[in-house]
């Protein structure tokens, strides 16, 4: 593996109240009894921002970090209304961010929006979790890499180094489908995102790839076989403690 920790990121998108807690607490308990297990784990939970401030408080000392899941590209404050920018979610208590999922990216979000955003966060010592992916159509006209080559060279724009990113492979048309890439496919596109990286960023140590798109209890064995896999970004499984704990506990890495 590059990187020597594996992530398990959940993702609520638009799930979740204050109650909501005790999923993660429930999941920081299973943490703390497999501790060996789990030693190079590095679980986030990125939640809606209103739940934030309350959420890092509680788990300040347990081992689940707390993220947000995207945010205005302004660095400062200004007129945007219902917007927030990345120094807000970082005083907040987050310490991640999730940029350029497909599901703003559909809303209209551009590369270079996404790119201004990344540096952004950055800027305010968050680390961002870049998600790149294809469509069905896309990848029925074989544009895969292309696309993906886009997304991270327009992205990734005057971003010195990978230390605050790691990049989340997230097919389009895997999310919430119950649909994974085979492994060879997955193989393949990860090397290819591999390569591109390496060709523009020198330091090897900071690369972390990971996989999203309709993880669960039952595939993450064989995604958790896939050489030099950073871990996963999970969705729907993630809303629920037990859905969540069998994926770390089935997954191989
Ligand atoms: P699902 O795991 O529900 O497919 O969602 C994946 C995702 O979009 C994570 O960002």
């Amino acid at each position: 593996m590059t990187n020597k920790y594996r992530y398990f990121i959940g993702n609520w998108k638009m799930f979740g109240d204050f109650s909501s807690l005790k999923i993660i607490n429930s999941i920081n308990n299973y943490i703390k009894i497999s501790k060996t297990k789990s030693k190079y784990n590095r679980v986030i939970f990125c939640v809606p921002n209103i739940l934030i401030n309350h959420f890092s408080n509680k788990l300040n000392k347990s081992n689940i970090s707390i993220g947000a899941q995207n945010c205005h590209q302004l660095n400062d404050y200004g007129p945007y209304t219902g917007s927030i920018n990345s120094k807000m979610i970082k005083s907040a208590g987050a310490k991640f961010l999730i940029l350029g999922h497909s599901e703003n990216r559909r809303e209209g979000e551009t590369d270079s929006l996404i790119n201004k955003k990344i540096r952004s966060a950055i800027k305010n010592d968050l680390t961002v979790i870049f998600c790149i992916g294809e469509t069905l159509k896309q990848k029925g006209k074989n544009t895969t890499n292309k696309i993906l080559s886009k997304q991270i060279e327009t992205g990734l724009k005057k971003i010195k180094n990978l230390q605050k990113i790691i990049v989340a492979y997230e097919p389009v048309w895997s999310i919430g489908t119950g649909i994974i890439p085979r492994n060879k496919e997955l193989i393949k596109t990860l090397s290819f995102i591999r390569n591109k990286l390496n060709k523009s960023f020198k330091n090897k140590s900071f690369l972390r790839i990971i996989y999203g798109g309709s993880v669960n209890s039952k595939n993450i064995g064989a995604l958790s076989t896939i050489p030099d896999i950073s871990g996963f970004l999970i969705g729907g499984a993630s809303t629920s403690a037990k859905k969540f704990i069998d994926i770390m506990k089935n997954c191989y890495m």
